[in-house]
């Protein structure tokens, strides 16, 4: 599969998959200005924590392209701090933006900020894959031979740069010559289960089947269920978050003896705050009260549209991450810190 997300040389601008045209249409859209790139993360043409690391990195190649330049470097930087604070859940949205700031280190010839800027987005973005490679042959030891695993949200190579991180396990288990089906929820309300997850599986041959996300805790009573995987959009030192619907699953998963592992890369750990100081994304009535364009709650019922949840991290069996799987947070982030 093509990467998520990439630099077009020639355009010399940022290219990525427009994801809200999948399952029908598989199709890269140019990203010429930091307008587009916000717009393409608030409406998930781009998305998934991994894949919003290397968009803020990419991003700030592209601030360094187009700040005017009067006050250039003050220009990059509140160009930068624009996409930094498009989405607020993940925190590899964050890292990616610092990480290529930082490059610039003394540097102010715009030439030269747009070189190091780029070189480091490309970096990031060619490490991804490598990351996504290791958690994935980390996470794939842990799967029986012949395995169901259920999953939420799309945690896969559209979540990131290729690969994946919860279907990267999955990936590198049929690679290494294990039998695996995936249960995939759903995902409401912008469906990126069924959407995204049966998509990239599909095209890759691995078996996979769609349920509603209040299926999964009778398929995991009825038995059929080895896992549950998913991504992290951020792990801090008590909790994970992932796209709201998880908990629910971890509870589920708790309760019927299943393991619960979450898969990030350690770019997606926050070990500084606490669960209770992160800010969980509410979007738009429109999601929640329209079906393809038809109202289906009463005008003036108000809705909750939370994007992520917060799942205690005692409901967490193992946080797989390419530097190996932890079941003591306590380790995770003495790793991280190493
Ligand atoms: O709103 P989204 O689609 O960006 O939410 C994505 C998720 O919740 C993913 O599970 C998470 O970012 C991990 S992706 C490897």
């Amino acid at each position: 599969m093509e990467r998520t997300l990439w630099w077009d040389g020639p355009l010399d601008r940022l290219r990525l998959i427009d994801q809200t045209l999948l399952p029908g249409r598989y199709e890269s859209i140019p990203i010429p200005d930091i307008d587009a790139l916000v717009e393409a993360i608030q409406s998930l043409r781009v998305r998934g924590a991994p894949a919003l690391g290397v968009a803020g990195a990419y991003g700030v190649a592209l601030a360094a392209r187009t700040a005017d330049s009067g006050c250039y470097l003050e220009n990059v930087g509140g160009l930068a701090k624009r996409v930094r604070s498009a989405r607020p859940t993940a925190v590899n949205l964050a890292w990616g933006v610092d990480r290529a700031l930082a490059a610039i280190g003394e540097t102010t010839a715009p030439d030269e900020v747009a070189a190091v800027t780029l070189a480091e987005a490309e970096r990031i973005a060619d490490g991804d894959i490598a990351t996504n490679r290791a958690l994935g042959a980390q996470g794939a030891a842990l799967l029986p031979d012949d395995a169901t695993v259920l999953t939420h949200c799309n945690a896969g190579a559209l979540a990131c740069v290729g690969w994946g991180t919860a279907l990267g396990v999955v990936r590198s288990a049929v690679e290494a010559g294990k039998r695996v089906r995936v249960i995939a929820c759903e995902t409401r309300p912008l469906l990126q289960g069924a959407r995204l997850t049966a998509f990239e599986l599909q095209r890759d041959g691995i078996p996979v089947t769609v349920c509603p996300d209040s299926a999964g805790a009778e398929l995991m009573r009825e038995g059929g269920i080895d896992a549950v995987i998913v991504g992290a959009d951020r792990v801090t030192r008590d909790a994970v978050f992932n796209k709201v619907g998880t908990y629910a699953h971890a509870i589920a998963a708790k309760h019927h003896g299943i393991p619960f592992y979450v898969a990030a890369p350690t770019s997606s750990l926050d070990p500084f705050l606490s669960g209770a100081e992160v800010e969980i994304e509410e979007r738009g009535r429109s999601e929640v009260a329209c079906l393809c364009g038809t109202p289906t709650v009463p005008d003036g019922v108000p809705v909750r549209n939370p994007a992520f949840d917060l799942t205690p991290i005692n409901l967490v069996t193992a946080v797989i991450t390419e530097r190996g799987v932890f079941r003591d947070p306590k380790e995770l982030f003495a790793a991280w810190r190493s």
